[in-house]
């Protein structure tokens, strides 16, 4: 089987490659990606069965190329942090837009299974105390532009497998940790400041809830969807992890061995969603599958772990990161 993953060098897609290798020993994969800020070609592992070619989504041409030469396309690049969004929207268009319009007319032209990685922001957010969580029917209602580019391209899918019966599949999943997450991420951030002897920041009162989910059990969820999903068909990712950030960053400063308050509160995000939380029943029944890692405090004690053993590989784009935050003034 031969993959093509988008944005395999960034956080998720690195983590799918190397859950691929060990689940699907006979897959051959090429990463396509254009090596932004986010991505990282040292995230990938050293293996015969894997290559990166550094290109755009947007490019057509390379996109052709490496598509008529694919059984399945999985697709995570993306313009991913909502708060370059809020700085800077124009590259989430084009990435998470032009470039999903991009390949999925590639897809369509050379007949092959494509598979859409998107994210529970496109639902917009919930109440704190809304019973209700986000199902496949929830409409859609995004708050901000990195949500907004990321629901048209969600649309984009629909339309081109209803217009043009493309085979493809949507997994929209909640906010995930792990390793090889970029430090301008929520968890990274704050591990890599406590390593550095910076306080953890805090936006806002740090009441805003995620749903959090270990990369791996994202990972393995994608390719439950690939084997066992039904075409045309949204399947939701999450894995009943709802915390609030404060209890995030205390739960953070415990494990390194911090005062549990050695935190600073910082400026809010502006248009904050309060509340994400993802009802994935139907990717439960439908296709059995059930995260594996269910003690986030275990899962963030390995997270905190290889951080730890590996600031060669985040020390570079710790500065840059924070110098965004300082102009952002978080
Ligand atoms: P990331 O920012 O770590 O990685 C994105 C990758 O895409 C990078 O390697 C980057 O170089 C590449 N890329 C960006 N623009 C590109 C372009 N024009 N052409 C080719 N490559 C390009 O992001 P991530 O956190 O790994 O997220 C991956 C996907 O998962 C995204 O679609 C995101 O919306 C979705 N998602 C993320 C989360 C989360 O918690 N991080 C949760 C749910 C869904
Ligand atoms: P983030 O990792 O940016 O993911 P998302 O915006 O997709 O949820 O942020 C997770 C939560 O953490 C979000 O509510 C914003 C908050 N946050 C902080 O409180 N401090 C920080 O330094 C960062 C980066 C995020």
């Amino acid at each position: 089987m031969k993959v093509l993953v988008t944005g395999g060098a960034g956080f998720i897609g690195s983590n799918f490659v190397r859950l691929t290798l060990q689940v699907k020993p006979e897959a051959r994969i090429t990463v396509l990606d254009a090596l932004t800020y986010a991505g990282n070609g040292e995230s990938l592992p050293a293996d015969e069965r894997v290559r990166l070619i550094q290109g755009d989504i947007a490019d057509p041409d390379v996109v052709n190329e490496l598509v008529k030469n694919a059984d399945v396309v999985v697709h995570f690049a993306a313009e991913s942090h909502n708060d370059n969004s809020l700085d800077n929207p124009w590259p989430f268009v084009h990435t998470n837009v032009v470039g999903t319009f991009t390949l999925l007319e590639a897809v369509r032209r050379h007949d092959v299974r494509f598979h859409h990685i998107s994210t529970d922001e496109v639902y917009g957010d919930l109440e704190l105390d809304d019973p209700a969580k986000f199902t496949p029917t929830t409409p859609y209602n995004p708050s901000s532009p990195s949500s907004a580019t990321k629901a048209g391209s969600d649309l984009l899918v629909r339309a081109w497998v209803r217009s043009f019966q493309v085979e493809a599949t949507i997994s929209n999943c909640s906010n995930n940790y792990g390793p090889l997450q970029h430090v301008e991420k929520f968890i990274p951030r704050q591990i890599t400041n406590i390593i550095d002897g910076v306080k953890p920041k805090l936006y806002g009162a740090g009441l805003n809830v995620r749903d959090w989910i270990h990369v791996d059990d994202h990972n393995s969820a994608v390719w439950a969807i690939i084997d066992r999903g039904r075409i045309g068909e949204t399947y939701l990712i999450g894995a009943d992890g709802e915390l609030d950030n404060k209890t995030v960053i205390e739960m953070i400063l415990e494990v390194m061995g911090q005062p549990r308050d050695a935190y600073d509160h910082v400026a809010d995000r502006p248009g904050h969603d309060m509340r994400y939380a993802i009802d994935a029943t139907k990717t439960r029944e439908e296709l059995g599958w059930e995260p594996g890692f269910r003690d986030f405090a275990a899962g963030l004690a390995d997270t905190v772990a290889w951080y730890r053993e590996h600031e060669d590989w985040w020390r570079r784009q710790k500065a840059e990161a924070e110098e965004r935050y300082a102009r952002l003034g978080r």
